[in-house]
């Protein structure tokens, strides 16, 4: 298990990452992807994933294209927002602003068994006819997508197969990902807002769902909680631990971690922690991510 680290820190001492070419950077490796994405970067690719995908815009403002039953839907993530988005929809994060930051949160992929995919579309404003697509396992994050934009444009210059390909495109019947066609996903708000709105209930010491039950997300489990004491169930997933306001510490085994304002921490699987903190005003933000929570 990784000490905790400051995300405010972290950021400060990696900001080289976050400018282009580069732009991102993972906080921790071999485990939930925790992402830091800066600006300016726009892309023309979709993704598609195993994965659920949780964005918190914490500087600046970023625009989300996503595939929604169908259709091309732009969600616009302003400064403060959080966004839920369930496995296998297809998307494409626009970073438009200089300086902006914003934190994605992914979970590892069961290897061999889940794909992810690259998918560019021929007409980007309509996205109605797949022309290149190409299907990984994503084992690293900050590595795997480069090699893939390298053999869209080597597609595009040429037209030539790729691994055997006719075309750029997979027919339905042998995909290994299939996109989510059924969600409809509940758009971004100010956690900060959303906080403030449940001041009542924290300052008696609640655990409240962030995207509540009806979020058709059913693999990430986002909860703010002023608890005095907290168990933590890490047994069956991993989870990741953010102190949003003041501190708290953290009981894994023996060791006590300190979790200052801005702490982040991951409970690997298979282990349980407990929460302490002296006063409701502190709050953290936990994150259950289960990989089996949106299988049906
Ligand atoms: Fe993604």
């Amino acid at each position: 298990m990784h000490a905790p680290l400051n995300v405010w820190k972290w950021i400060e001492s990696n900001r080289e990452s976050f400018s282009p070419p580069i732009g991102n950077k993972l906080m921790y490796k071999n485990t939930l992807s925790l992402m830091f994405v800066g600006g300016p970067n726009r892309r023309t690719d979709y993704h598609i994933d195993e994965s659920s995908e949780f964005f918190f815009q914490l500087q600046g403002n970023m625009e989300l294209l996503i595939i929604e039953r169908g259709e091309r839907r732009l969600v616009s993530i302003r400064q403060g927002e959080v966004f839920l988005l369930p496995s296998r929809i297809p998307h494409s994060p626009q970073r438009p602003e200089s300086g902006s930051m914003g934190f994605v949160l992914e979970r590892a992929r069961t290897i061999p068994d889940e794909y992810d995919c690259m998918r560019w579309y021929r007409d980007f404003n309509s996205c109605d006819d797949v022309e290149f697509e190409k299907f990984f396992h994503c084992t690293d994050l900050g590595k795997d997508l480069a090699p893939i934009a390298q053999a869209y444009a080597e597609f595009k210059k040429g037209g030539a197969s790729i691994d055997g390909q006719k075309d750029g495109v997979t027919e339905d019947s042998v995909r290994p990902i299939e996109d989510n066609k059924e969600s409809v996903v509940p758009d971004p708000f100010n956690i900060w807002g959303w906080i403030a709105k449940h001041a009542d209930e924290f300052a008696t010491g609640k655990s409240i769902n962030l995207f509540g039950d009806d979020h058709p997300d059913n693999e990430f489990k986002i909860f703010l909680s002023s608890r005095i004491e907290e168990v933590i169930d890490a047994e069956k997933c991993e989870v990741m631990v953010w102190q949003l306001r003041g501190e708290a510490d953290m009981k894994n085994g023996e060791i006590v971690y300190h979790l200052d304002d801005g702490a982040c921490i991951v409970i690997p699987e298979g282990s349980s922690s407990t929460l302490n903190r002296d006063t409701t005003s502190s709050l953290t933000m936990i994150i259950h991510c289960d990989r089996l929570g949106n299988k049906t």
